[in-house]
């Protein structure tokens, strides 16, 4: 069968095979698993897989495609390989999700002699991004910038948008809402009323805005990471979902983009057993941290 994919928008021009309502086989499974885990590292938990499953019924079916011809399809159309992705990822994130990595933050932060470069690595829908931007802007004296990536373009675009629900705001801490966070254009009260208002949104002030950059960025390819020299990266709940063997090729190559003195944090349990030997472990209550300490 020939296959028409020049457009970006859903291959319609594809027609005339019926398609297949019935559940995959063995093998039509672990094709479609192991080309998950080699482009996006995932291994897909049991829960998901039906899901995943559903999802790429109703796209085959949009398409007019049976699952072997929309295998094919997902592999040289990248919009349609981007659609099954952003289905695929889990975002679920929070403002200061883990206080203890943002203590060690704030003392590290203090260190530092010269602007320090910060990389939020899978951001999520940003409040990872924005915590850190939040820290820096109050400890970083000599100036900051926080570089956020993910493999997904939706929730990079919310991220981007910096703006969220007063719920998602109680995790902030008090001494950082003042100047942070204000209401979105146009409204006529303060942010510093925030705390007696339940439903409006907020949006992140506009002197984080200038510090912050938002990239899509596939972690499989580690080695063509496009951040370097950078003095904290942030890379917590993302490798859990990665094959171990992969796990670890990240966290080389992102030591490969810190400074001499910089930092590594990531979520607590996550890699308890890994060790390199450009880096010691930071000794702070709660956290899983790296200090590079060698070339
Ligand atoms: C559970 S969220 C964690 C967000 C944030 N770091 C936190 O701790 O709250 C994991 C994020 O990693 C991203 N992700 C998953 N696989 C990725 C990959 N191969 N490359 C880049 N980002 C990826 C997902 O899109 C998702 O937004």
């Amino acid at each position: 069968m020939k296959l028409s994919v020049n457009s970006a928008s859903v291959p319609t021009s594809i027609a005339g095979v019926a398609p297949s309502n019935e559940a995959f086989d063995e093998e039509q499974s672990a094709l479609w698993h192991s080309l998950i885990e080699s482009r996006i590292g995932m291994i897909l938990p049991e829960i998901q897989r039906s899901l995943f499953e559903r999802r790429v019924k109703e796209r085959m079916k949009l398409c007019g495609l049976d699952v072997m011809s929309y295998y094919q399809l997902v592999q040289i159309h990248s919009p349609e390989w981007q659609q099954l992705v952003e289905d695929l990822v889990v975002h679920e994130t929070a403002f200061f999700r883990h206080l203890p990595s943002y203590e060690l933050l704030e003392h590290r932060l203090s260190l530092f002699k010269t602007p320090v470069h910060i990389w939020s690595v899978g951001c999520s829908t940003g409040e990872e991004t924005w915590s850190l931007a939040m820290t820096a802007h109050s400890h970083a004296v000599h100036g900051f910038s926080v570089m956020a990536s993910d493999i997904s373009e939706s929730v990079l675009n919310i991220a981007r948008s910096g703006l969220y629900s007063w719920r998602k705001a109680e995790k902030i801490p008090e001494k950082y809402r003042e100047n942070c966070i204000e209401l979105p254009v146009g409204h006529a009260k303060h942010a510093a009323h925030a705390s007696s208002m339940t439903t409006q949104d907020w949006q992140v002030s506009d002197v984080l805005r200038q510090h912050v950059f938002f990239h899509r960025f596939n972690l499989m390819d580690s080695a063509d990471v496009p951040f370097r020299r950078l003095q904290i990266i942030f890379c917590q709940n993302v490798l859990i979902y990665f094959r171990q063997f992969d796990r670890r090729d990240i966290l080389d190559a992102l030591v490969q983009r810190l400074d001499i003195g910089g930092l590594l944090v990531l979520g607590p349990g996550e890699m308890v057993d890994w060790d390199h030997p450009a880096m010691k472990r930071v000794k702070h209550a709660g956290t899983l941290a790296y200090e590079r300490v060698k070339v």
